[in-house]
């Protein structure tokens, strides 16, 4: 098997639609020689029949990020399927409606701890999950958007991205010494349902279109998947903690 990630066997969360990221990194990683296992959430005969738009066929384990009991048999579950992982996709993303659009100063505890349970404390919970099977050389990646500033409508989502970002750093301090690296890739807006559960995400869109000083397209994970294959292969070997931008360049400019 030839290819920038082959030999390499992969867990990959949050496919839910053929136009969620996950999908995009599920099948560029099967085409440049990984073997995949992917994890769905909720609706699992729907994330079962996307599996199957793959090039390859990937097997479906049940994995809801808040559940301890299947945080806690995910490892036997996996192996099932492969021995070992050398790489881990985090790619799962929820906030409650109060908590986006516009919504910050209302939305109550119990829906920001959602939000923070869902989007952020679960890196660390997925990839503790996952640790029994990892060794030197493995890779924890993430996806975020950009939570260095506040911007319109993304409210509580917002906080929970800047949780993540620190989590990631915190998660390459704490798992370094066992040599696996954890980055984010920090993608710009894209049209997935987690997008689409967002009012007024078309301000971003047309902010993108408008500015990004290489141009964007709101419907090629293409791009940010590519950077998540990188993240994961052995061509960044001394990289952690970090993010990569994946928005065109639109993070670079003051406009
Ligand atoms: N779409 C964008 O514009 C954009 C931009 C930057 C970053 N991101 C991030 O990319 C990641 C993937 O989102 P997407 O845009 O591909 O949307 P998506 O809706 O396709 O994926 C979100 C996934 O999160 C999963 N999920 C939600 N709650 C879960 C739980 N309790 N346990 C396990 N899984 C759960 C869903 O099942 C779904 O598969 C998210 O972290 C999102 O914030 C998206």
């Amino acid at each position: 098997m030839s290819g920038l990630l082959a030999g390499k066997r992969l867990l990959v969360t949050g496919v839910i639609t053929d136009a969620s990221i996950a999908f995009s990194v599920a099948k560029l990683a099967q085409e440049n020689g990984a073997q995949v296992v992917l994890t769905g959430y909720g609706r699992l005969s729907l994330v079962e029949r996307i599996a199957k738009r793959l090039p390859e066929a990937a097997p479906v384990i049940e994995l809801d990020v808040t559940n301890p009991e299947h945080l806690a048999g995910l490892a036997d579950k996996v192996r099932e399927h492969v021995d070992g992982l050398d790489g881990v996709v985090h790619s799962i993303g929820f906030a409650p409606q109060s908590c986006l659009g516009g919504g910050f100063l209302d939305a109550p505890w119990e829906d920001v701890a959602t939000a923070l349970q869902v989007s952020t404390f679960s890196y660390k919970s997925l990839a503790m999950a996952a640790l029994p099977l990892m060794s030197a050389g493995g890779a924890v990646v993430g996806l975020t958007f950009d939570a260095t500033k506040a911007w319109p409508v993304y409210d509580w989502m917002g906080v929970a991205k800047a949780g993540l970002e620190s989590a990631s750093r915190y998660l390459a301090l704490h798992l370094g010494k066992q040599g696996i690296r954890s980055n984010l890739v920090a993608a710009g807006p894209l049209r997935t349902i987690a997008a689409k559960s967002i009012p007024g995400f078309d301000q971003f869109e047309d902010a993108w279109t408008e500015r990004a000083p290489l141009g964007w397209s709101l419907t090629d994970q293409e791009p940010a998947a590519r950077a998540c294959l990188a993240l994961l292969s052995d061509w960044f070997p001394a990289t952690t903690g970090e993010i990569v931008h994946v928005d065109g360049g639109y993070h670079a400019i003051g406009a």
